[in-house]
């Protein structure tokens, strides 16, 4: 990753920027009503490969010239796109096989996008064919101060099944294990004697009527994962080839569910983390679900600022019922993703398209033009953006509280047979962020590789798989001083999806002076109450003491007088493990105890409904104040704020949806 690099002074704000899909004529009036909303950059040609390469191997480069030369002129910075996401419909024509095949065995049509097989030899060919054409013609062009690596590869694409991957995976294989023996030792294939005799009889996990082996499945998703983060770094490299000098990245979509690819593996090959987010219409608290996943952006740079690479001004088209924001809801939005370390906003996209699939997608500029609230509201964005410029550059301090969450963890839970069937493993990392938020402490989201050494409070929610270097990671932490909170369903498996054995949780049972018997899952309508008062549902688990205390039993059949929380010291810190599924309230209240219990104190104002975030840098800081209610909000604070300009001492009156960026002192 590289660090202190921004494509603009100061906050980056714009959009995907289609001009393609429109007359010339809307090019001159686009880049006037981007200088009006005082967009700085826009991510060009990411759908545009069939208009660019118009036959195969026959270039038209004219009107990307063109566009990318008024860019220039009217100041505004471009991040270039490579086209891969939307191979024109020649090469279809052509190559048919490089068509994803489903997990049905289907092979799928050409005429949408990302249509394509990471594993396909010819299909590598044509994209880094296109790829470097693009690098060489602009790799030193003023205006490309990035680029755009295909676009959130995975999205349609995340694991193809045709015999060319098939052969891929066992190539993997082969590099993974060395040996077949090792790979029917690793995934327990004496189970229904699945023994394999030659990695060729390993096929991709296509759809069967019964359960496939999990740890198959499992290790088809981390080579699916690398398959596209190989074709990223071939794209990458014609790049580089080409001279391109500017960092490179990737959209990445990082959300509260298990990523489609295994990010963390990612990072060191991104010059800077890039996501898009998209809140969810049926989620009544999306503004936690948003934050979540820019806290894990920023786990993933770690601690470094991050790159929103899109989200929306208003409804998407691709859930059920689209929600329009409502009135301040994209300016909260975009702030929030700032606050929590995003260099800038960026939209998907500029103009909204009259025509295609998301014709009916919001846009910076909607159908109705300029005079309608979303432009009022994308201008005053610009604006805001522009009068905090000055905290571009700082970072968010380091929490005194980490949540570890791990997409190859949520990818082990999630194949059928297991104790629970819909159950949503992140939830419980989702729930404990959200508790430390409210207490008004800064809480860091981290994949498992991150360094654990700095935090008081380390949670780790649900991690039902956990190497034995995590597990020693963990561990040492507590040894060294941490507070260490492990909940139920973590350290279960294995790194091959192997069940630890000697009691759950195998990972954390030393450390933890405890031992789980058996797991008690719950059903829908049962609720389990603890003799300190907190409720819990979903799950129970009955539990011996090996060497901790009890902190907290169950009541009631079938687990009656048991332990369900318990702590114990362990060098100079201590490990708690919580073995059912806590109600956010009583996470809340937990996280209040343990947060008094290791001198973990709240360093943002806790006002309920209203989000606090500090951005530092050099002794200066800002407090980033999001009033997501609908009613005026009070809140401690103190300094000049920058988005209204007004001064700010001993207390800021938020007004209802309201935000305000205190520069403090
Ligand atoms: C993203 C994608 C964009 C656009 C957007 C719509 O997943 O990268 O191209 O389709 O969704 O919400």
């Amino acid at each position: 990753m590289r660090t202190n690099w921004r494509p603009t002074p100061g906050f980056a704000f714009g959009g995907d920027y289609n001009p393609e899909q429109w007359p010339r004529d809307v090019w001159a009036e686009d880049i006037r009503l981007m200088q009006e909303a005082k967009v700085n950059l826009v991510t060009v040609g990411v759908f545009s490969w069939g208009l660019l390469e118009v036959a195969d191997g026959v270039w038209d480069f004219t009107w990307l010239d063109d566009i990318l030369g008024m860019l220039h002129e009217g100041g505004i910075a471009v991040d270039l796109a490579t086209p891969t996401a939307s191979p024109p419909m020649w090469l279809y024509d052509k190559h048919p096989e490089i068509l994803p095949v489903n997990r049905e065995g289907l092979r799928s049509h050409p005429g949408a996008r990302l249509q394509w097989c990471p594993s396909s030899a010819i299909w590598r060919t044509y994209a880094t064919r296109a790829a470097a054409m693009l690098g060489q013609r602009y790799a030193t062009h003023p205006a490309v101060r990035m680029w755009h690596v295909s676009n959130e590869l995975g999205q349609a694409n995340r694991q193809c099944f045709c015999p060319e991957s098939a052969a891929a995976f066992q190539r993997w294989l082969a590099a993974r294990y060395g040996t077949i023996e090792a790979v029917n030792e690793a995934w327990g294939t004496a189970f229904w004697g699945h023994h394999y005799t030659g990695f060729a009889q390993i096929g991709a996990p296509l759809n069967a009527e019964s359960a496939l082996n999990p740890a198959l499945v499992l290790d088809f998703a981390r080579f699916s994962s690398d398959a596209l983060l190989d074709h990223f770094r071939a794209e990458k490299r014609e790049l580089l080839d080409a001279g391109v000098t500017v960092p490179i990245t990737t959209n990445l979509m990082v959300g509260v569910a298990p990523s489609v690819a295994d990010y963390a593996s990612w990072v060191d090959d991104l010059d800077l983390i890039a996501n898009d987010h998209y809140t969810i219409a049926a989620d009544p608290r999306r503004e936690r679900d948003l934050a979540f996943a820019a806290d894990r952006c920023r786990g993933l740079a770690a601690g470094q600022p991050w790159f929103l690479m899109e989200h929306s001004t208003g409804a998407v088209n691709w859930q059920v019922r689209n929600r329009a924001k409502a009135p301040g809801e994209l300016t909260r939005n975009s702030l929030a993703h700032v606050a929590r370390g995003a260099e800038g906003a960026l939209f998907f996209q500029w103009r909204a398209s009259r025509a295609g699939s998301e014709q009916w997608h919001s846009a910076m500029v909607p159908h109705a033009g300029r005079d309608t609230r979303i432009w009022r509201e994308v201008v005053d964005l610009g604006g805001i953006l522009d009068r905090i410029g000055e905290v571009a550059g700082s970072v968010v301090p380091t929490g005194q509280v980490v949540v570890i969450v791990d997409d190859v963890a949520g990818w082990a839970w999630e194949p059928p047979s297991k104790p629970l069937n819909d159950y949503p493993l992140h939830r419980i990392a989702r729930r404990w962020r959200d508790a430390w938020n409210d207490l008004g402490v800064t809480c860091d989201v981290v994949p498992t590789t991150a360094d654990l050494t700095a935090h008081r409070i380390i949670v780790v929610p649900g991690l039902y798989l956990v190497d034995d270097a995590t597990a020693t990671a963990i561990t040492d932490a507590a040894h060294n001083g941490a507070t260490v909170v492990i909940t139920h369903l973590s350290g279960i498996v294995n790194e091959v999806d192997t069940v630890r054995l000697g009691g759950y949780p195998g990972a954390f049972r030393n450390l933890l002076g405890v031992r789980a018997e058996e797991f008690l899952p719950l059903q829908h309508h049962e609720q389990v109450t603890l003799d300190n008062g907190y409720t819990a549902t979903d799950w129970a688990e009955s539990l011996i003491i090996e060497n901790a205390e009890v902190v907290a039993r169950y009541t009631g059949a079938p687990l009656e007088g048991r332990p369900a929380i318990t702590r114990r010291a362990v060098g100079s810190g201590t490990a708690w493990y919580v073995s059912t599924d806590l109600s956010e309230g009583s996470i809340h209240l937990l996280a209040q105890h343990l947060a008094g219990a290791s001198s973990a104190s709240a360093d943002l104002p806790a006002v309920p409904g209203v989000e606090a975030v500090r951005r530092v840098r050099d002794g200066q800081s800002w407090l980033f104040l999001l009033n997501h209610t609908d009613q005026d909000q009070r809140v401690p604070a103190a300094g000049v704020d920058l988005v209204s300009g007004r001064t700010v001492s001993g207390s800021i009156e938020l007004a209802a949806g309201g935000v305000a960026v205190v520069r403090e002192g």
